[in-house]
């Protein structure tokens, strides 16, 4: 497995290859989320490639950006073991040289949810993904549901800029009690771990309702909302069900519905989604 840390060696290792190459985009600190992608890559491309790189620009001042976890030896020997052919993994001054001032900017779905609550954040986003599309040029480009949101803003991004890579799209993986794997899980210590389990069963009642044949959104933020606020440990941020497209809130479940929540629990904040209706 190749390390890269620079632009100009991914350029030079990329234009001798021949084949279809799917790259996986990280943060790093690897976990089975992770692991998913990468092995969907591995079955559907020639080669693979995962980036590993803490995104300063995604992150506003005083988010978690300084305590973000790291551990790229171990995250080496993860990826060596799923046969990864390349490791992107430069640093900031690589990514950001001095003077760097050109964003990529996705309007209007940005604002909703996340953005709403974190406004900076899919400029760093989108700005860094379609960075790493362009030095690596994949065929495809594996992303979690985990973060709906980032998959649909990523979609649109590469829509609208004509960008020449497939965005793949795949499951949430979870503990096996319900917690979505997140790299931030490691923030939640004693009963900060068992109260996060909150997201999980909001996510599970909102789609007995729907299978119970409640159609009416409002009923079923409400109902997600009240269970959360019986959690002491745990203060929410929103509760949402949108069109997993355009992420508008819907007032009947008539069609799929993204269903996705931020919590706050303890100092962590926490995201969740779902959707309905999608079978
Ligand atoms: O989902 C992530 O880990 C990051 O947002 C991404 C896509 C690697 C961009 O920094």
């Amino acid at each position: 497995m190749r390390v890269f840390r620079t632009v100009a060696e991914v350029r030079s290792w990329r234009r001798q290859l021949a084949g279809d190459l799917g790259l996986v985009p990280t943060m790093g600190y690897l976990h089975e989320g992770h692991l998913s992608l990468v092995r969907a890559a591995r079955a559907a491309d020639a080669h693979v490639a995962v980036s590993i790189f803490v995104n300063p620009t995604q992150f506003a001042p005083g988010e978690d950006l300084a305590r973000y976890p790291r551990d790229e030896a171990r995250d080496l020997a993860l990826l060596e073991a799923e046969r990864v052919d390349a490791v992107f993994a430069p640093s900031v001054a690589e990514m950001y040289p001095p003077g760097f001032s050109t964003w990529v900017e996705v309007e209007g779905l940005t604002a909703r949810l996340e953005g709403a609550s974190r406004p900076t954040h899919f400029r760093g986003v989108t700005t860094v993904v379609a960075k790493l599309l362009d030095i690596v040029q994949p065929r495809r480009a594996y992303f979690g549901q985990k973060d709906a949101q980032q998959l649909a803003v990523v979609r649109r991004m590469v829509r609208d800029l004509d960008i020449d890579a497939e965005i793949i799209g795949l499951p949430i993986v979870r503990e096996a009690d319900g917690l979505a794997l997140s790299s931030r899980n490691v923030y939640l210590a004693g009963d900060d771990r068992r109260a996060a389990l909150v997201l999980s069963r909001a996510l599970a009642l909102a789609r007995r309702m729907s299978d119970g044949g409640v159609r009416e959104a409002k009923a079923i933020r409400a109902e997600m909302e009240a269970l959360i606020r019986a959690e002491p440990r745990a203060s929410v941020d929103y509760v949402s069900v949108a069109d997993p497209d355009t992420l508008v809130e819907l007032e009947t479940i008539d069609r799929p519905a993204l269903v996705s929540l931020a919590v706050r629990i303890g100092g962590t904040r926490l995201i969740d989604n779902t959707i309905l209706g999608a079978e």
